[in-house]
């Protein structure tokens, strides 16, 4: 049975002596691209087939690989490594590794680190498949897999020693795929999150447009967090120049009214929205069809109010469990809860928001409010801030019983 994880963000990959390392490389590459921290730790073995600086530059982390390598032990010492990391990943594991990990050895960094961890352990093995089929590594096997330690592997097939058999080290893709599966169990597994991200933009003539200073930063890092947890994801985003979070779906849009149809077109079967789009609360009244020309001093503009997307999903007659932001400059919890109290909403995120916070930054700070809760989320990157927000979301969800309007809460 797979070990269940909850999205692992922080994995430690133990790399061991075998030709398989190389592989290595391309499953840093693909946890990266996955969104996930990789640090890497090496064997005294394995370093001899593939060097610590290919995994440097690829994990942008030094690699660790000694337990007496004073520097490194004072910048993370081996027990921080091993509270740090949400999943212990080693891949290739050789014959020799196996064993030590079965006797409880802690006679290297990596054995230490296996030892000292709280996080589950997965292991794909690597070597010849007469040393994988040896009663001693069948017993090591057992020994390990009854302690709870994750098997990946191996596959079968041509080998290194040109031999043909079991032993072959799983495919990188095959190993994110696993991880991917194991996600399955996490805080959100099963449900479908509709989340709306970045600015809208009202035209006002072919070249023109009123639009706001979002990134779609919060938003995205809110979708990959909520995929992260388990979830099917429909990301609605307005024009922004961030790539696509692996595996969700990304719906385009320019104008709060496509927004709106966007949102409306994907709720159907939706159990949260979270509205973190910066939408227009005014859009030109028309929009000139030419580009107006400079020919007066002053130039007066017709605006009227866009649709509210939060407040008409909050209304629907069958509701997802409804999450708003809130962007203001002042009495950021007053503005917030009367949003909260107005929209009919679940949740509020509120961001003290300027020039010089939340909007295009890396980093954010929210206040969680919900009908008699709040919760204080510090300043810190908006991934990590995505993952608490995520936690609570997936927590007050969980809590709130499902009704056609949530209870309209008291302002304090
Ligand atoms: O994108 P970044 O650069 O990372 O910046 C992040 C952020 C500051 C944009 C984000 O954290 C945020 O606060 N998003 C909401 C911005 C906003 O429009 O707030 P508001 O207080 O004006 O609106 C309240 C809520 O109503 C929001 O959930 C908004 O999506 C929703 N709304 C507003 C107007 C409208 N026509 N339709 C809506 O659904």
């Amino acid at each position: 049975m797979t070990t269940p994880i909850a999205a692992p963000r922080r994995i430690l990959l133990g790399i061991t002596g075998g030709i398989a390392a190389y592989k290595s490389a391309d499953l840093v590459r693909r946890l990266r691209q996955q969104g996930a921290e990789v640090q890497v730790v090496m064997t005294d073995a394995a370093t001899r087939f593939v060097t610590p600086l290919t995994f440097q530059a690829l994990s942008g982390r030094p690699v660790r690989y000694g337990l007496w390598d004073e520097a490194a032990e004072a910048a993370m010492g081996h027990i921080e490594l091993a509270r740090w990391a949400d999943l212990v990943l080693v891949a290739p594991a050789s014959a020799d590794f196996l064993a030590r990990l079965a006797a409880g050895r802690a006679d290297d960094l990596l054995a230490t680190l296996c030892l000292a961890t709280e996080a589950p352990i997965w292991v794909a093995p690597a070597m010849n498949r007469l040393m994988w089929a040896n009663a001693a590594t069948c017993a090591n096997v057992a020994t390990l897999t009854g302690r709870g330690v994750q098997l990946l592997g191996p596959d079968c097939g041509s080998q290194a020693c040109g031999e043909t058999g079991p032993g072959r080290m799983l495919e990188p893709a095959a190993i994110v795929e696993a991880l991917h599966a194991a996600e399955g169990a996490g805080a959100l597994a099963g449900l479908h999150v509709v989340i709306s991200a970045g600015p809208t933009r009202e035209p006002l003539d072919p070249v023109r447009f009123i639009s706001n200073r979002s990134s779609g930063k919060m938003g995205f890092a809110v979708a990959a967090a909520a995929r992260d947890a388990g979830a099917r994801v429909t990301l609605v985003s307005g024009p922004v120049s961030l790539p696509t979070p692996a595996g969700l779906r990304r719906i385009d849009v320019e104008t709060a009214a496509q927004m709106y149809a966007a949102v409306h077109g994907a709720i159907g079967d939706a159990d949260i929205y979270i509205g973190a789009a910066a939408v227009a609360d005014y859009t030109p009244t028309c929009c000139a069809s030419q580009k107006i020309k400079k020919t007066s001093d002053c130039l007066e503009l017709s605006l009227h109010k866009a649709a509210d997307i939060l407040a008409s999903v909050s209304a629907l007659e069958r509701r997802p469990f409804t999450v708003g932001f809130a962007a203001e400059t002042n009495d950021v919890e007053r503005h917030a809860l009367g949003k909260l109290v107005r929209k009919h909403l679940d949740l509020i995120a509120a961001n003290e928001v300027g020039t010089d916070r939340a909007f295009d930054r890396e980093d954010n700070a929210l206040l969680l409010l919900w009908p008699g809760g709040r919760r204080q989320l510090e300043l810190k990157s908006k991934a990590d801030l995505a993952r608490e927000f995520i936690a609570l979301v997936a927590e007050r969800y969980r809590e709130t019983p499902r009704c056609a309007v949530s209870p309209v809460p008291a302002l304090v």
